[in-house]
């Protein structure tokens, strides 16, 4: 058979196939969603919402593999991967873009915001949108904000109540020169270490302690190793959805609509239950009775804020007096 004759064979079988085998003989784009915590935790479960979601929206043309605890890329690694694009989606602590842009910052101003809806309204308004984009020039596009919850304080000594007790203690920190400021306006010692190192620093005693959600402490065990959780609500662990911009950008338009659908359906079901996970890691720390849980009063609140107050006039100029404006706005309903 000539080789042109072979061709036109081969075309005219092609258009004989139904359109539906064509369809599943080309390869799924693999979205590839990789993050630090386990699956029971408010980030675990919105991401496992989003595949099932966009999977079920673009069947056969989008495949999303989910891989959680650091199994792909840990701290440190996942953003390089995704500009490299060995990654599509990730979603670190909003502390965690130090090195791509101050504006995040905002987030981490101890005692900034007065709740959790307050932290909504800030995310949903102008300023919070306009942070989505604030990293466009390193490639780097906010897709969603996704919640954890407010940060307690613990450690492995018994007296935590007040900012004194804190004093020459180690402190595990994010990558964030925010929270590494706050721990050394409270006379204490931060180390920048991996979510992934967490548990072992402070089962070693490489560190006395760390500040996290109640979902992260349950989830990861910290609480088994920890003597004292102050329920300080200092701060926030909050995430930011990113992709790689071109990658997105050069999606088939029908897959990125989908992908975008299914991303705000899967940002208002994790965030709708962000909340109650963890409230039932709080129960279920307090279950197990192995950390003491120490409720502050008002007046204990009000020493920490003092004490961590110096950290805003820091950052100030970095994030932006606007921002910081925007953000104490979100706290009148
Ligand atoms: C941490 O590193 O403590 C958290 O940001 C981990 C996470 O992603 O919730």
């Amino acid at each position: 058979m000539s080789r042109l004759s072979m061709l036109l064979r081969a075309s005219t079988l092609a258009f004989a196939l139904p359109v539906c085998a064509i369809a599943q003989a080309a390869d799924p784009i693999v979205v590839k969603f990789s993050h630090v915590v386990a699956e029971k935790t408010p980030k675990g479960q919105a991401a496992l919402k989003f595949k099932e979601l966009a999977e079920a929206k673009l069947p056969g043309k989008v495949r999303v593999e989910v891989y959680p605890s650091s199994q792909l890329f840990g701290d440190g690694k996942e953003l390089e991967a995704l500009l490299l694009g060995d990654v599509q989606l990730i979603a670190p602590s909003l502390s965690k873009f130090d090195r791509y842009t101050k504006k995040l910052q905002v987030f981490d101003l101890p005692f900034l915001f007065s709740d959790l809806d307050a932290v909504e309204r800030f995310q949903a308004g102008p300023a919070g949108q306009s942070l989505l984009d604030a990293m466009k020039s390193k490639n780097l596009k906010g897709l969603a904000y996704w919640h954890n919850g407010t940060k307690q304080l613990s450690t492995d000594k018994d007296q935590l109540k007040r900012p004194e007790d804190v004093k020459g203690l180690k402190f595990r920190i994010q990558s964030s020169d925010v929270l590494e400021a706050q721990f050394r306006a409270l006379g204490a010692n931060p180390q920048k270490m991996a979510f992934s190192e967490v548990y072992q620093a402070l089962q070693t005693g490489v560190v006395d302690g760390q500040e996290n959600t109640w979902s992260n402490i349950y989830s990861q065990k910290f609480h088994e190793v920890q003597k004292s959780i102050a329920v300080t609500d200092h701060g926030l662990v909050e995430y930011l959805v990113v992709t790689n911009a071109k990658w997105w950008d050069r999606l088939p338009a029908d897959i990125r609509k989908g992908l975008a659908e299914a991303m705000a359906e899967a940002t208002r079901y994790g965030n709708g239950k962000a909340a109650e996970l963890n409230a039932a890691a709080r129960t279920k720390i307090e279950a197990a009775g192995k950390a003491r849980i120490v409720a502050l009063t008002a007046e204990d609140k009000a020493a920490w804020q003092k004490a961590m107050a110096p950290v805003w006039k820091k950052f100030e100029g970095g994030i932006g007096r606007d921002l910081i404006d925007a953000a104490l706005k979100a706290n009148n309903k």
